[in-house]
């Protein structure tokens, strides 16, 4: 999504909780002779979350956010897939924090430079399971539903300003760390569950999020776009 938007003429901050990922998706995006800012800060921790607004501050005022980060560190992810009669509150607590609190904790660092702006772009990364639910993922599926909710508020409050505010819903997306988690043989038992018969190619995805950052989505706010191949209405 950054080198998208950045190929599209966007200078980024990019945001990653590991400074490796966010140095070298930055290296990517000055060869590509953008500006840009690495900006290795936790986005559910208010405090780093203000952090990173002031080193966002040396590109300008944001106009464009994706709230992209979803899934807390893989060994926390794993060990949290359990039924929810199984779990514990404080096992719920990473995905809450990530999914809705990291998700409003970056949109009110930079939402009122883009309404002085009078433009500007919010696009949350959500999941089917909002929708649909998911079995052992009870806390992940409520905090995407909760980050559509906030969004569909935000938008009621800021298309005053110009500035609009969308989810993209995912379903099974070929990103790194989706790999990692998941064998071969899966993902082909997956596949056969989805209308176009395999997961979607984060480069896909990509451009769903830089048609709702384009002047050409002006008239887009409020909504979730499923870029999941046809997943959720086959079910
Ligand atoms: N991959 C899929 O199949 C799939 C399916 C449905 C929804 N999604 C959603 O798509 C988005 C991207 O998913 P992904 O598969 O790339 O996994 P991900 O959320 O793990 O990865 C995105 C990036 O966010 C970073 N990150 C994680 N926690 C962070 C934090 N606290 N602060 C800052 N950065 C942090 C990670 O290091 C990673 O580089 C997520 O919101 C996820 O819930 C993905």
């Amino acid at each position: 999504m950054a080198l998208l938007l950045a190929e599209h003429g966007a200078d980024i901050v990019v945001n990653d909780l590991y400074a490796d990922r966010a140095d070298k998706v930055a290296a990517e995006i000055e060869a590509l002779g953008r500006k840009t800012v690495p900006a290795p800060f936790d986005v559910t921790d208010a405090g780093q979350v203000s952090a990173m607004a002031k080193e966002a501050g040396r590109l300008g005022t944001v106009e464009i956010i994706v709230n992209n980060a979803g899934v807390p560190p893989l060994e926390v992810a794993l060990s949290g897939r359990k039924l929810f009669a199984e779990t514990t509150p404080d096992e719920w607590e990473p995905y809450i924090r990530l999914n809705l609190y990291g998700v409003m904790y970056v949109t009110r660092a930079f939402i009122e430079g883009m309404i002085e702006t009078g433009w500007g772009r919010v696009v949350t990364i959500i999941s089917d399971a909002a929708r649909t639910g998911d079995p052992r993922l009870a806390a992940y599926a409520a905090a995407k539903a909760g980050a559509a909710g906030f969004m569909r508020t935000l938008a009621s409050e800021v298309g005053r300003h110009g500035v609009t505010a969308n989810c993209v819903a995912l379903g099974g997306t070929k990103t790194e760390n989706f790999l990692a988690a998941m064998p071969e043989e899966l993902i082909e038992k997956a596949s056969a569950r989805y209308p176009i018969r395999r997961l979607a190619e984060p480069e896909e995805v990509a451009r769903v999020v830089l048609f709702l950052c384009s002047n050409a989505a002006s008239i887009v706010t409020g909504q979730t776009y499923a870029a999941n191949g046809g997943y959720s209405y086959t079910l």
